[in-house]
């Protein structure tokens, strides 16, 4: 086999890492939920769960990736002492695809909003134009198919020059434009409110459901559990750090989240609105928003819908790299396709499951599946059930079944890197026992509810 690519250095691992953190669940979800339960108390709550628990289980599922240098299925090969483990790598191949589906058919619905903002934008926009769209059996569809061929494309061309290359450009350029579309949201009139309601610190709110919302969404925005974290870190180079890796990725996805928040909730209250759950915020909300500034002022609101769906089609890109990455890496190391070939064979299996998730909003709106459309099941069987499962297994494996000596190996660098050695001893306590149990807990909470 031709030498493993690797990343060029320690801070473009970061920025792949962030890419794959950095997505819709930043721009949608952490600001809904954050206001939904208590605000800053949430973000301290949200911060805590980061620290303590979500980043020991990046650094366990990294741990493995760079260990082995290899795919998810080729790690448990070679690092697990029984072959029943095998099974763990065959989850951690099958979930990213799965998510890849249906996020490539909301990536389209971004790519179809980008088009829409730069050709005519929002002019004409009414309430069930966002239904009718996703609702309808080719347009989305075909931007679907876009979406996931730019995302092979990238794929397509390798780990240096064209997944790195490519977070190297978009992710600064995200930050910048998401920056600019909040200092403009927030000279809006009335915009305090929405900064009131993302900072509100009310303590009160901190329930059990509301830590359990916090680990919830800090997993899903992190990618744990998924195989993209142990994929991407099996192109990491030994010398390179892990622990700033973790630390570096859940800070630029959490900064990423705040300034996405500040970016939209100002507009929406200051359009006098209150903010809705899930897709609707962004594909129904924010062009409704749109047609009604491009009346006051039209130049300037449009440009602003153009930048902003372009930062939607951005963000969910580096994302759907890493998710589509981890079927290539597993087809290449295991089952000796050239690069090509496995991008091919990624490509038609998310294609054909996204068309189906695309199709139920419409036409086949009939299937159900545990009484969900195949859209929403896919959606909560990955985020509920998958992502939970490969996460405690990932830090069962390094915590209970890999040798202490070598996770630390792993952890310091081959105890080169002091600042780490001297925190392995905390993080080796995380990962044995705090991080199993809340995984456990999110688990159960989302069984009952
Ligand atoms: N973290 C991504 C976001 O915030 C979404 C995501 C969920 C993801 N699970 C994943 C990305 C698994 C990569 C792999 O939008």
């Amino acid at each position: 086999m031709a030498d493993r690519e690797h990343f060029g250095s320690n801070l473009t691992v970061i920025l792949a890492m962030a890419g794959s953190a950095i997505g819709l669940g930043n721009i949608w979800r952490f600001p809904y939920i954050a206001g939904k339960y208590g605000g800053a108390a949430f973000i301290l709550v949200y911060i805590a769960a980061c620290i303590f628990i979500s980043v020991p289980i990046f650094i366990a599922e990294a741990t493995i990736g760079r260990r082995s240098h290899s795919n998810c299925f080729g790690a448990m090969k070679k690092l697990a002492p029984s072959p029943r483990w095998k099974w763990l790598g065959i989850l951690t191949v099958i979930t990213p695809i799965v998510i890849l589906s249906y996020y490539s058919v909301v990536g389209g619905w971004s790519v179809n909003y980008f088009m829409v903002s730069l050709v005519s934008g929002f002019s004409a926009y009414g309430d069930s134009s966002f239904a009718s769209f996703i609702g309808s059996a080719s347009r989305p569809i075909v931007f679907h198919t876009i979406f996931l061929g730019i995302t092979a494309l990238i794929v397509m061309k390798g780990i240096k020059s064209g997944i790195e290359k490519f977070n190297k450009v978009s992710l600064p350029l995200l930050f910048v434009m998401m920056l600019l579309i909040m200092v403009y949201s927030l000279m809006l009139p009335g915009a305090k409110e929405g900064v009131k309601y993302l900072l509100n610190p009310d303590f009160h709110s901190i329930t059990p459901s509301a830590i359990a919302a916090a680990l919830g969404q800090s997993f899903f925005s992190l990618s744990l559990g998924a195989g993209t974290v142990l994929t991407y870190a099996s192109y990491m180079k030994k010398q390179e750090n892990i622990l700033a890796t973790g630390v570096g990725t859940a800070m630029g996805d959490l900064l990423f989240a705040l300034i996405a928040g500040f970016a939209i909730l100002p507009a929406v209250f200051s359009a006098g609105i209150s903010p809705g759950e899930g897709p609707g915020l962004i594909f129904e909300t924010l062009p409704y928003i749109f047609s009604r500034m491009g009346m006051e002022v039209p130049f300037l609101s449009r440009l602003i819908s153009i930048v902003f769906f372009f930062s939607i089609v951005m963000a969910a890109l580096t994302s759907s790299i890493s998710q589509f990455e981890v079927g290539v890496s597993y087809l290449v190391d295991e089952k000796g396709c050239s690069r090509r070939q496995a991008v091919y064979i990624v490509f038609l299996f998310a294609w054909f499951l996204g068309a189906i998730c695309s199709l139920s909003f419409g036409t086949l709106s009939e299937i159900k599946l545990a009484g969900r459309t195949v859209f929403e099941f896919c959606d909560q069987l990955t985020s509920n059930f998958l992502m939970p499962l490969g996460s405690i297994l990932l830090v069962i494996f390094v915590g209970w079944v890999m040798k202490k000596a070598d996770v630390r190996d792993e952890f310091t660098g081959v105890g080169t890197q002091t600042l780490s050695g001297r925190l392995f001893g905390v993080f080796y306590f995380l990962m044995r026992y705090l991080a199993p149990i809340a995984i456990l807990v999110i688990f159960i909470t989302n069984l009952v509810m």
